[in-house]
């Protein structure tokens, strides 16, 4: 029993370091970032012994980097002309891609392979995952007819952004100039959308599920191995009678 005790606590714990071991870094969309790779070699590796592969999460091939040189011939369409590795940071094992021109669909796992000549393996180095966004233009107000003594519709304009608005507060203000007095609304908050929390695609959400998993199978043997006596039983407390509960809407 206490060797199923100690393998699961193992399993807890490999479960913890894998992840924490997930990084993100944010793009900005139209700008490049940076992905980061780094191995830990143990020196310098010359760079005609190194091929190096990015892959996204679904598999289609971002960059590829075979003995030193750049091979784009398999690279996905889509990243066409956006990608850049730095030919004289590979020598010290920094692996890291440039891409550029974001667009939100960049959004997703990137993972970094490497090969070294005199190896058979290639290994996953790391696995990153990108994250998009992009500023809205200062929002402006107009309005297309503008009636004396009647009512008057303004549109606040901001565009391009990216994920979609949170939050859009609107304040009115009317000038009274013969009194001297300007009246403000309260700020009116349009607060449609659910925050966009949508990560790339990562198996984390699963890795941490496993890990609670986990944490309760360790929970109920470590109960199972100290309950040495038995508890008599006893009665469940009775549920109460069901409330009810009714809207009434007035007008
Ligand atoms: C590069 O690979 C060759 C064999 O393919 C090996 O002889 C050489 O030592 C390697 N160079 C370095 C710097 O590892
Ligand atoms: C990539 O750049 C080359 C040369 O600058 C150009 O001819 C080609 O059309 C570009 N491809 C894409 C997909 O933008
Ligand atoms: C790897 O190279 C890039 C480009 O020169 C640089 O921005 C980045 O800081 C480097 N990473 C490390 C760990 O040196
Ligand atoms: C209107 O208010 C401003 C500042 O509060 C003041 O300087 C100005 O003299 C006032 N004008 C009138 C007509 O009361």
């Amino acid at each position: 029993m206490s060797s199923v005790w100690i393998i699961l606590l193992l399993l807890v714990m490999v479960c913890l370091v894998m992840s924490t071991g997930n990084r993100c870094v944010l793009g900005i969309i139209r700008n490049s970032v940076t992905i980061p790779c780094e191995y830990e070699n143990e020196g310098i590796i010359e760079r005609k012994n190194i091929s190096i592969e990015w892959r996204t999460s679904d598999s289609l091939i971002v960059h590829s980097f075979v003995h030193g040189e750049d091979k784009l011939d398999n690279q996905a369409p889509q990243y066409k002309n956006r990608t850049k590795i730095f030919k004289t940071e590979v020598e010290h094992g920094n692996f890291s891609l440039r891409l550029s021109d974001i667009i939100p669909k960049d959004m997703k796992e990137y993972k970094c392979f490497f090969h070294k000549e005199d190896s058979s393996t290639s290994k996953r180095v790391d696995t990153v995952c990108l994250n998009v966004a992009g500023h809205y233009t200062e929002p402006f107000i107009s309005t297309s007819s503008h009636r004396e003594n009647s009512e008057v519709d303004f549109t606040c304009t901001s565009s391009s952004g990216f994920p979609k608005p949170i939050d859009l507060a609107v304040t009115c203000a009317i000038e009274n100039e013969r009194l001297n007095e300007t009246r403000t609304s309260a700020s009116f908050y349009y607060n449609k959308q659910k925050p966009d929390n949508s990560q790339p695609s990562s198996n984390t959400g699963v890795i941490i599920g496993i890990c609670v998993t986990l944490a309760i199978a360790l929970g109920i043997a470590g109960f199972l191995i100290y309950r040495r006596i038995k508890m008599p039983q006893r009665q469940q407390p009775q549920d109460g009678p069901e409330a009810t509960y009714s809207a009434v809407s007035t007008s």
